[in-house]
C-alpha cells in the first residue's frame, strides 16, 4: 500500500487558467481515432439507400440483382428488417424520431427517407450496390413550403407552454407612442459539423458494442437498448472523439442500421452517413416565420411585446423550435405575449441546433428592438438598459445573476460605441458603406443529473470516469481542471476518461449544460473521495473509487431564472453595387458564469459568433418545392463562413458567477451564436438605411 499525501491548499487553482486540450496532441497527430476509422477485424460496410420521392409508399425493393453484385452480403428493408420497439419516451423526454427507427413500414414521409441498407465487404461495393438498387414507389402529392399563416399551423402540447399571455396587447399597442410590427424569416439551416455521423456495431461476448460519434454515449445506449428490447447493461456505446455535433448527434438511422446488420450477419458492421445524407437524416434547424410587435412610450420603455414564431416539422415527428422563448427571458411589458407554433409538412424531422429557439428568435426580437430604437430616437444600448426586467417577465422568478448591462457597458467601451452617429447610410470607405450594430444574447443555464466515478490511484494520481462527450468543446480539458481543483492537485495528476456508457448515466453534451452538469458530479465525487482519503487508511493497489449522483443536489436550481447573457457588436461594409456584405470586426462580451478554461471558452464563443456571421449572410438550405428535395445538399451548395468571411473577431467576458453552482459555472456552448446575426443585420441597416428581415442577407437581397 502507498499513501496519498493530501495536496496542500497552496496548489494553484486550475479553473480559470488557460490550458491547451489534453487530447490536442492526439488530435493533430492523427492518434485520436474517430468512429468511422477505428479498425475492426472482419468489418463489413453498410450503405444507406434513401427515398427519391417525397411522399408515398415503397412498392418494391428489387434485391435479387444487387445481391449478385461483388461483395454484397445483405440488403435490409421494410420487408425483412427486425421490428423495433418505438412506443416510448426516452431519457431526454422525447419519443424516438421515426427517421431513426428504420425499415418499420413502407411509408415515405419525406425526401431522403431511409428505405434500404446494402451491406458489403467493402464500402465501395456497398455504395455501388446501393446506387444500383431499384426501388419503386407509389407517389402522393406533397407540401414542403413553410409560409406564414399556414392553415396547418397549431399550438403544440408539451412541457414548454406553446403560448404565454399577460395584459391587454391591443390596448397597450394603441396607447404606445412608438410601434414596430414586422415579420422576420430565417431559412432552413444545417449543422454542417466536420465529422459526419458514423457507427460500428458488433456483438462481443453476449454484449452489443457500438462505437459511435454522438453527444451522449449513455443516451444512445439507452435508446438502442429500448429499440432492440435489450437490457441496458447488455449494450455498451463508446464515443471517445467527436468532430462536432451541434445538436444533431443523438440516436439516428446509422446506429440502428449498424445494429440490425451486425445482428443479422454476426460480424462487425459500420455505417457512415455521407454529407448529402446528413441533409435529410441528421436533423436541421427548421425555417421560421416570426411576427414581432413592440409598443413603447416615447422614452423607449416597452408597454407591449408580442413575439410569435412558426416552424415546420415532419409528418412523423413533432419538433418545436421555440424561437419566441427568448422574449420570455429578455424583455418585460405590461402586455406580453409569446407563441411557438408548428406545422407538419412533408419534410425531414428538424432537431436541436446550436441555441435552438434563441438563435432564430434573437434575430427577430433583437432586430425589432433596433427598429424600435431608431423610431424612438434612443440609442440601442440605452434602449436595452431601460428595458432590463427585475424578474423573469413570464416566470416572475428572480435571476440567479443577470449581468447583461455590464456586458453592454464593457462591449461599448471596447468597441468604441460612444462615437457612433446613429443615422444610417452616412459612412463611406470608397465603394463601401459602413455601419455598426449591436444585439443582446441569452441562453438558459441549467444542469442535469449525472454520475461520475473518481478514483485515487495507488501511484498518487487520480482517474475520473464520466460518460461525458467532448464534441470539440474542450470538455475533457475543462473537466481535468475542475477535477484538479476539487482534488486539490494539479491537472497533470488527473486523467479524465469520457465517452463510455459503462461509466454511468450523465448529461449529454447539449443545452449548454454538459460541462456544468459533469463538473457538478465530478466535484461531488472528488469531495467525498478526499474525505475518505483523510481517514488515512491508504490507497490499495486497485485504488479507492467514489461514485457520485447529483440528482438530489440539482433540485434547488428550479427556483430562479438562470441564463448566460451577452452583448454582440458588429461592423460591416456593404458594397451596394455587388450586394456584398463583409463583416469587418466583431466583438462579443459575455456574462456566462465562471469560465473554466479561458482558451477553449474563447474558442466556443468565437465559434458561436462566427456561426452568427454565417447565419446572417450565408447559410440557407434551399428546397425545390416541386420535387420536395433540396437543391445542392452539400457544402458546395450550402455556404458556411470560411476564413475569408471571418474578420477581426474577439470574445471576452465580465465577472459572473452562478451562486448556486459548486464551481460557479453557467454554460457557454450556445450563447455565442445568440444575437450575433441580429448584430450583423442591424449593422447592415446602419450602413445602408435598409432593413433586412429575411436571412440570409444575400447579395441579391441587398441590391
Ligand atoms: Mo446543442 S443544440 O444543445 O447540442
Amino acid at each position: 500500500m502507498t499513501t496519498t499525501t493530501p495536496a496542500s491548499a497552496a496548489v494553484r487553482a486550475a479553473v480559470g487558467t488557460a490550458h491547451t486540450r489534453v487530447e490536442g496532441r492526439d488530435k493533430v497527430t492523427g492518434a485520436a481515432r474517430y468512429a468511422g476509422e477505428i479498425p475492426f477485424a472482419g468489418l463489413a460496410h453498410g450503405w444507406l439507400v434513401l427515398s427519391t420521392i417525397t411522399r408515398g409508399r415503397v412498392r418494391e425493393v428489387r434485391t435479387a440483382p444487387v445481391l449478385r453484385m461483388p461483395g454484397v452480403l445483405a440488403v435490409l428493408h421494410h420487408g425483412n428488417a427486425p421490428r423495433l420497439r418505438t412506443d416510448y419516451v426516452g431519457l431526454l423526454g422525447v419519443p424516438p424520431d421515426p427517421a431513426a427507427c428504420v425499415f418499420q413500414d413502407d411509408r415515405v414521409p419525406f425526401a431522403g427517407w431511409p428505405v434500404a441498407l446494402v451491406v458489403a465487404e467493402a464500402p465501395e461495393q456497398a455504395r455501388e450496390a446501393a446506387e444500383a438498387l431499384a426501388v419503386t414507389y407509389e407517389q402522393e402529392p406533397h407540401d414542403t413550403a413553410l409560409v406564414a399563416g399556414h392553415p396547418g399551423a397549431y399550438a403544440p402540447q408539451g412541457h414548454m407552454p406553446a403560448e404565454t399571455a399577460k395584459g391587454d396587447l391591443e390596448a397597450e399597442l394603441a396607447a404606445s407612442a412608438v410601434v414596430v410590427a414586422e415579420e422576420y424569416t430565417t431559412p432552413e439551416e444545417q449543422h454542417s459539423m466536420m465529422e459526419p455521423h458514423a457507427a460500428t456495431a458488433l456483438w462481443d461476448g453476449g454484449r452489443l458494442e457500438v462505437v459511435d460519434s454522438n453527444q451522449g454515449a449513455g443516451w444512445v445506449r439507452d435508446e438502442l437498448a429500448t429499440l432492440f428490447s435489450l437490457d441496458p447493461s447488455a449494450v455498451r456505446v463508446r464515443s471517445e472523439h467527436i468532430g462536432g455535433g451541434f445538436g444533431s448527434k443523438g440516436p439516428r438511422a446509422h446506429q440502428v442500421c449498424a445494429v440490425m446488420a451486425t445482428t443479422a450477419l454476426h460480424r462487425p458492421v459500420r455505417v457512415v452517413l455521407t454529407r448529402r445524407q446528413l441533409f435529410s437524416l441528421a436533423g436541421y434547424r427548421s425555417p421560421t416565420t416570426q411576427r414581432v410587435r413592440l409598443g413603447a412610450g416615447p422614452d423607449g420603455r416597452l408597454r407591449a411585446l408580442e413575439h410569435r414564431s412558426l416552424n415546420q416539422t415532419s409528418r412523423v415527428y413533432e419538433f418545436v423550435e421555440p424561437s419566441a422563448g427568448v422574449a420570455r427571458v429578455m424583455y418585460d411589458a405590461a402586455a406580453h405575449r409569446t407563441a411557438n407554433h408548428v406545422v407538419r409538412l412533408d419534410v425531414p424531422s428538424p432537431t436541436w441546433m446550436r441555441a435552438p429557439g434563441e438563435a432564430p428568435g434573437s434575430f427577430a426580437i433583437e432586430a425589432a428592438l433596433d427598429e424600435l430604437a431608431e423610431r424612438a430616437g434612443v440609442d440601442p444600448i440605452e434602449l436595452r438598459v431601460r428595458n432590463e426586467p427585475q424578474a423573469g417577465p413570464v416566470s416572475g422568478l428572480p435571476f440567479s445573476s443577470r449581468n447583461l448591462v455590464a456586458c453592454f457597458r464593457e462591449g461599448a467601451r471596447r468597441f468604441g460605441w460612444a462615437d457612433r452617429d446613429p443615422r444610417p447610410g452616412l459612412r463611406r470607405d470608397g465603394r463601401w458603406l459602413l455601419g455598426t450594430g449591436t444585439a443582446a444574447a441569452s441562453f438558459g443555464a441549467g444542469a442535469a443529473p449525472s454520475t461520475a466515478l473518481v478514483t485515487a490511484e495507488a501511484d498518487g494520481t487520480f482517474t475520473v470516469r464520466i460518460a461525458a462527450a467532448d464534441i470539440g468543446t474542450g470538455a475533457r480539458t475543462a473537466l481535468t481542471l475542475i477535477a484538479a481543483d476539487a482534488l486539490r492537485t494539479t491537472p497533470e495528476r488527473v486523467r479524465v476518461r469520457i465517452g463510455d456508457s459503462d461509466f454511468g448515466q450523465a448529461m449529454i453534451a447539449g443545452g449548454s449544460m454538459g460541462t456544468r452538469s459533469w463538473a457538478w458530479a465530478v466535484t461531488a465525487a472528488a469531495a467525498e473521495l478526499l474525505e475518505r482519503l483523510a481517514l488515512g487508511t491508504g490507497v490499495p493497489p486497485e485504488g479507492v473509487t467514489v461514485r457520485s449522483d447529483t440528482t438530489e443536489a440539482l433540485a434547488a436550481l428550479a427556483q430562479k431564472e438562470r441564463h448566460s447573457f451577452g452583448a454582440q457588436f458588429a461592423e460591416v461594409a456593404v458594397d451596394t453595387a455587388t450586394g456584398e456584405v463583409r463583416v469587418r470586426r466583431m466583438l462579443g462580451i459575455f456574462a456566462a458564469g465562471r469560465i473554466v478554461n479561458p482558451l477553449t471558452a474563447r474558442n466556443q464563443l468565437v465559434g458561436g459568433m462566427t456561426w452568427g456571421i454565417s447565419m446572417a449572410l450565408h447559410e440557407e438550405a434551399v428546397r425545390d418545392h416541386r420535387t420536395g428535395a433540396h437543391y445542392a445538399p452539400d457544402l458546395a451548395g450550402y455556404h458556411v463562413a470560411t476564413h475569408a468571411d471571418v474578420p477581426d473577431i474577439e470574445a471576452d467576458w465580465v465577472d459572473d458567477h452562478d451562486p448556486d453552482d459548486p464551481v460557479g459555472i453557467k454554460g457557454i456552448g450556445e450563447v455565442g451564436i445568440v444575437g450575433a446575426a441580429a448584430a450583423v443585420a442591424n449593422a447592415v441597416w446602419h450602413a445602408t438605411g435598409v432593413r433586412h428581415r429575411d436571412l440570409p442577407i444575400r447579395p441579391d437581397r441587398i441590391i
